[in-house]
This record gives structure tokens, C-alpha cells and sequence, in this order.
């Protein structure tokens, strides 16, 4: 089974990321179906909404470096920029000629961006499905591992192909949603009953995969919690303990019911103290191998690597699609 995916370039990768969706998408890696995996930064589709020049560059390598750090084995996974590899936009276009305005104005993810756009919408919003349905058909994946708010998008991807197929004759390889098992869901530490957000306008909401260690041990034990002094996992009535109780769990590998039982006569210090220290057991190592490769000629080797490999197949697929197309001069 091939696999591909997209991640968006934002800044801030926080804890809840992390736990509930970084670390499902890394072990897909050892999963014996998977023959191979192609991971893409998908800055092209950054840009769809205003973003400051500085912080997308900065936004794009840390991200990878933090995949990487998180576990993303480069010996498993080809992970590549999407801007540095022509293939995507040229085939976004194509299909571009191929989607109907209707199928576009009615994905969901368009209507909700443009509702919050204040600088106007761009075309790019509109057409986005079009260059995500190009990173997908380009390399022939059978299954793409997203986020339950892309499969529109995915079903999308797959009338593109279908239309592009019966119209040209086979080219693209009809690929198939793949919803990753979902991760715990985090809360934030301030309103346990939201989830936690790198957009929170309260930094004490989240951690940030790359907040100083002593920020996050003062994070989690100023986390909210409640007046009953009980060590339970009740979330409807003990949201923030049992907010606690699933990161401390995700991070210790111990069962909820093994911990309830540990601190059954603990105080809510202690415990805290606890989770604490199981977060930062979890992270640190995380933030060592970022700091080692954030400026390093590794990541740009893996990058190097993941582009020559995604140019490569990539120019293979669209010169085909251009000689069905009847586009230019017949090439060999
Ligand atoms: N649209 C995806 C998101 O916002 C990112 C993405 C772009 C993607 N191209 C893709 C995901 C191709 C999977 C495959 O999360």
C-alpha cells in the first residue's frame, strides 16, 4: 500500500498535536502494509490565505525538523517541500480544466475559510481541492491518511480521477481515505472543555512542543481543575483531571484505570507534580533532536533526497498526463 499525505506548514506544533495525531502518523510507518510512505510540506497550499514571508519559511523547515524529532524515519518515509517540486502545480492546473466551479464552491473547508477572510478571498481558496487532488494522483497513491475534515476533499480527489480516466483513458490510480485510528483527544489546560489550540489567545491553554521545559512544568500545575480534591477520571463533571489523567497516560504508557488506582489518596500537587514530570520525560527528548537538526545539513540532505525522489516520479506522471491531454509536442 502506498500512502501520501499533505501537512499544512503553521507554527506552534502543541502538545495535543502531538499525542493525539503526530505519534499515530509515525507508527504508520512500521505498519507491514505500508510499502511506501511520501510526506509532503504542503506550503503551496499555505498561501491560499495572507502569510508573513519570515515566519512561512521558518514555519516550513521546523515543521519537518519536528516530524522528524517526533520519530519520522527518513529511511521509511520520503518527506519533500511541495514548492520544489514543479509536478504539483502543473498538474493542479490540469485538473483545475477538469473540476467544475460547483464541485469547488461547495466543499466545506472553502465556505468556512472565506466566512473568515477579512482581506478577500483568494482563487487559490477556491481551487485548493484541485492542487491536493495533484499531490495525491501524481504518485499513484492507493490510501491517504487524514483528518476526518479532508475526506470531502479526498472524495473530491476521487471524481477527478475517475472523470480524468474515463475522458483520457487510464492514467491515475483511484485512491481511497484512510483515517488513521484517532489519538487521545487533549483539552486545554485553562478550559478543559476545549480542545487544545495553538490559537488559543491564552498560552496557558497549551504546550507548545517547543516550550522551554520549566514553562511546561508551571503550565500543568497551574492547569485547572476543580475543588473536589479526588483523583478520578470523570470527564463530564472533572474535566481537568481527567484532561491530566489522558496526558499522563499517553505519556507514561500506564492505563487511566492503573493511575486512578496509583493516586487514589494523592493531592492534586503531587499528581501534578507527576504529570509534569511525565510530559517532560516525553518532550525533551523530542526538543534535544530538534535543537540537533533544526540547523543541520541532515535535514536538508533529507529534504534533497525527498525532492530528487518526488521529481523524479512526479515528471514521469505528468508528462504522460500532457501527452493525453494532447498538450505541446508528443514526447517519448
Ligand atoms: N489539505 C490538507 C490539510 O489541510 C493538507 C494537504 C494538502 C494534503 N495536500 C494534501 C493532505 C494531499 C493529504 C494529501 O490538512
Amino acid at each position: 500500500m502506498k500512502l501520501i499525505s499533505g501537512i499544512q506548514p503553521s507554527g506552534n506544533i502543541t502538545l495535543g498535536n502531538y499525542l493525539g495525531a503526530i505519534k499515530n502518523f509515525v507508527k504508520l510507518q512500521d505498519n507491514p502494509d505500508v510499502t511506501d510512505f511520501l510526506i509532503f510540506v504542503a506550503d503551496l497550499h499555505a498561501i491560499t490565505v495572507p502569510q508573513d514571508k519570515q515566519a512561512l519559511r521558518k514555519n516550513i523547515r521546523s515543521l519537518v525538523a519536528t516530524y522528524l524529532a517526533c520519530g519520522l524515519n527518513p529511511e521509511k518515509v520520503k518527506i519533500f517541500i511541495q514548492s520544489e517540486v514543479p509536478a504539483h502545480p502543473q498538474l493542479g492546473w490540469i485538473l483545475q480544466c477538469n473540476g467544475y466551479i460547483g464541485e469547488l464552491e461547495r466543499m466545506t473547508q472553502y465556505k468556512d475559510k472565506k466566512e473568515r477572510q477579512t482581506q478577500g478571498v483568494s482563487v487559490g481558496l477556491l481551487t485548493y481541492p484541485s492542487l491536493m487532488a495533484a499531490d495525491i494522483l501524481l504518485y499513484d497513491a492507493d490510501a491517504v491518511p487524514v483528518g476526518q475534515d479532508q475526506k470531502q476533499h479526498l472524495e473530491l480527489t476521487r471524481t477527478l480521477a475517475e472523470r480524468f480516466n474515463n475522458k483520457y483513458g487510464d492514467t491515475f490510480v483511484v485512491p481511497e481515505p484512510f483515517i488513521p485510528e484517532a489519538g487521545a483527544k487533549i483539552m486545554s489546560l485553562a478550559e478543559p472543555t476545549k480542545k487544545m489550540s495553538k490559537s488559543d489567545p491564552n498560552p496557558k491553554g497549551y504546550i507548545a512542543l517547543l516550550d522551554d521545559i520549566n514553562v511546561i512544568k508551571k503550565k500543568i500545575k497551574s492547569a485547572i481543575t476543580d475543588s473536589d480534591g479526588k483523583i478520578a477520571y470523570d470527564p463530564v463533571n472533572k474535566p481537568g483531571v481527567a484532561n491530566l489523567l489522558t496526558i499522563m497516560s499517553c505519556c507514561s504508557g500506564s492505563s487511566i484505570s492503573d493511575l486512578v488506582e496509583k493516586y487514589k489518596d494523592s493531592n492534586y500537587a503531587n499528581f501534578k507534580e507527576d504529570v509534569a514530570n511525565a510530559v517532560v520525560a516525553e518532550i525533551e527528548p523530542i526538543q534535544a533532536k530538534y535543537n540537533e537538526i533544526i540547523n543541520s545539513d541532515y535535514l536538508d540532505k533529507v529534504l534533497d533526497e525527498g525532492r530528487d525522489y518526488a521529481i523524479y516520479f512526479s515528471n514521469r506522471k505528468i508528462q504522460k498526463v500532457y501527452n493525453k491531454v494532447g498538450l505541446g509536442r508528443k514526447t517519448k
